[in-house]
């Protein structure tokens, strides 16, 4: 399915890889214009390349407020507006509480809520100037319930739902729509030593996943895509659980 993003202008961070490599190819499909930003250049680069010239790339580093303006002002140098902002670069540890280092903790927060923080701050003056605006944060099953020996991931993203929360009224009146989507066990290639499905949801087997399987990428780029697009004009706020059913059940016992 394609959603309609003629003439939108669509940054995605994370985007040279996995879920945002999904998000681009489906935006771009849809016809926006797309500009990655991501820490991966070679990948960028791939990525790029692959998608044709309505997609662009730049180095940026999510935690760093300095990169989120060099970023923005090159998007509005080829572009001249920001119509979405989709925060999905993500990094996660699978460790848990004692094995989990301060350092570790602030830096799985700086990527994943601070990131978006940054991002949204960085791109708002732009969507406000034009009042219209979509911005989509990638949240987490482990934004809905507690994960296995994930603390950092599982706080991060607990504290990205809070915070997508706190934007909808904020900028709602300046008709920034500001929503977020919740993905399970996805395929993806996972950039990150140690993150691998199996340690964002650790000792949760397929057998929770009603409809027993793991989800493409594709398939939580289009939901992504949907809430960037104007069919989805009325949404804001919206929590869109993106994950076969993993979070709408109890775990199996032993004995079931
Ligand atoms: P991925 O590892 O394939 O992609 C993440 C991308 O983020 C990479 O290209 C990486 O270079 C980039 N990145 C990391 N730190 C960055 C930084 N500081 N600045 C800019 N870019 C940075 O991972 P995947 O699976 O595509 O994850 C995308 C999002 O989806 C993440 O937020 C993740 O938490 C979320 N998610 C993924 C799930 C899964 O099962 N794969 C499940 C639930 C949520």
């Amino acid at each position: 399915m394609t959603h309609d993003l003629a003439d939108h202008v669509v940054l995605i961070t994370g985007g040279a890889s996995g879920i945002g490599a999904a998000v681009a190819a489906a935006a771009v499909e849809g016809g926006a214009q797309v500009v990655i930003g991501d820490l991966n250049e070679d990948a960028i680069h791939r990525t790029v390349s692959a998608l044709g010239p309505a997609a662009t790339g730049h180095r940026l580093d999510v935690t760093d407020e300095e990169s989120w303006s060099r970023f923005v002002k090159a998007t509005l140098e080829t572009h001249g507006r920001i119509d979405g902002l989709v925060n999905n670069a993500g990094t996660a540890t699978g460790h848990s509480l004692f094995d989990t280092s301060p350092n570790e903790m602030a830096t799985v927060m700086a990527v994943n809520t601070m990131g978006p923080f940054l991002g949204v701050r960085a791109v708002v003056p732009y969507m406000w100037e034009r009042n219209s605006g979509s911005i989509v944060n990638v949240c987490s099953g482990g934004s809905l319930t507690g994960l296995r020996s994930n603390v950092a991931y599982g706080t991060s993203k607990y504290a990205l739902r809070g915070l997508t929360k706190m934007l909808v009224h904020e900028l709602g009146g300046y008709g920034i729509r500001v929503n977020s989507v919740f993905p399970g066990h996805v395929n993806t290639t996972l950039s990150r030593p140690g993150w691998s499905a199996e340690a964002i949801g650790a000792g949760t087997s397929l057998a929770d996943v009603a409809l027993g399987r793991t989800a493409l990428p594709g398939e939580i780029a289009e939901a992504i895509c949907f809430l960037l697009s104007d069919a989805a004009s009325y949404c804001t706020g919206a929590e869109l659980v993106v994950d076969g059913g993993l979070t709408s059940v109890l775990p199996r016992r032993g004995d079931e």
